[in-house]
C-alpha cells in the first residue's frame, strides 16, 4: 500500500496524485458567451452533478497569471452556461477545447462545431453533444487564491434521440458512450463507458 500525507507535499504533487485517484470524472463542456457576444468552450472534470436542487459544480482554477479563465470571466459577465457531456466520437474535439487562447478565439468556430440557440440562457448549446443542460450561475465559493467552486441551477436539459429511453422517460447510458476524465500523466487520461451492470430495481427518491 503507497501511503501520502497531502500536507507534507507541494501542490503540483497533490493535484497529480489526487486527480490519479479520483477516477472516472465526468466532463463538463462549457461553453459560455462573452460580453461582446463570442462563443467560448472549455472542458472542466472537477465536475459533479448535485441532484438534491437540480444544480451542478464545477471546480474553475486561475491561470499561471492569476487571471479568471474565460469561462469564468463569461460566467460572472452574464452568469449563462450551457454544461454539454460529450460522447467518444466527440472526444479529440473535446480535449481540443482545452487549449489556452486569448478570449477573442472561439472554440466553436475553431473547431467548426455546429450550434443552435438554447430556450432559456444565451450561450448556445452544440449539436452534436449528446447532452445539453442550460444552467445559471448560482453562487461562486472561493476556494483559496487558486481556484473557485461555481453552483449552477440547471434550467433545463437537452437529449440526443437516440440516448433517450421513452417508457422511463430518461436516458439509458447503455446507448450513448460518455467520455470521462483518468489520469492526467501516468497511463491512459481519458475513458470511455465500457462495462455496465444493473443489479436490483433502480430506485428513485
Ligand atoms: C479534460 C480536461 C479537463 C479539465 N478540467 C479542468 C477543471 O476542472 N478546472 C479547470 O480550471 N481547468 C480544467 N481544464 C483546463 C481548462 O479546460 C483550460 O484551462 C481551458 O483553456 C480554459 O478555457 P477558457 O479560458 O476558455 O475558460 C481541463 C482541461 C481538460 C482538457
Amino acid at each position: 500500500m503507497i501511503t501520502r500525507e497531502l500536507d507534507a507535499l507541494p501542490k503540483r504533487d497533490v493535484y497529480r496524485i489526487l486527480t490519479s485517484l479520483v477516477i472516472p470524472r465526468p466532463i463538463a463542456w462549457i461553453s459560455t458567451v462573452d460580453a461582446a457576444g463570442r462563443v467560448n468552450l472549455a472542458p472542466f472534470s472537477s465536475f459533479m452533478g448535485v441532484f438534491g436542487p437540480p444544480m451542478l459544480v464545477v471546480t474553475l482554477a486561475r491561470r499561471k497569471d492569476g487571471s479568471l479563465k474565460d469561462t469564468h470571466q463569461n460566467l460572472r459577465t452574464n452568469r449563462e452556461a450551457v454544461v454539454h457531456l460529450a460522447d467518444l466520437p466527440l472526444l479529440e474535439a473535446l480535449h481540443a477545447s482545452g487549449a489556452e487562447v486569448g478570449p477573442e478565439v472561439s472554440e466553436v468556430e475553431r473547431l467548426g462545431l455546429v450550434t443552435a440557440p438554447s430556450l432559456h440562457v444565451a450561450p448556445p448549446r452544440l449539436v452534436a453533444a449528446p447532452v445539453a443542460l442550460e444552467c445559471r450561475l448560482n453562487r461562486e465559493i472561493e476556494l483559496g487564491p487558486a481556484s473557485t467552486l461555481v453552483l449552477l441551477d440547471v434550467l433545463t436539459a437537452h437529449a440526443a434521440d437516440h440516448i433517450w429511453n421513452s417508457e422511463y422517460d430518461c436516458a439509458d447510458a447503455s446507448l450513448w458512450q460518455p467520455i470521462t476524465r483518468l489520469a492526467s500523466v501516468a497511463g491512459p487520461n481519458y475513458g470511455a463507458l465500457g462495462q455496465t451492470f444493473k443489479l436490483g430495481a433502480s430506485e428513485l427518491p
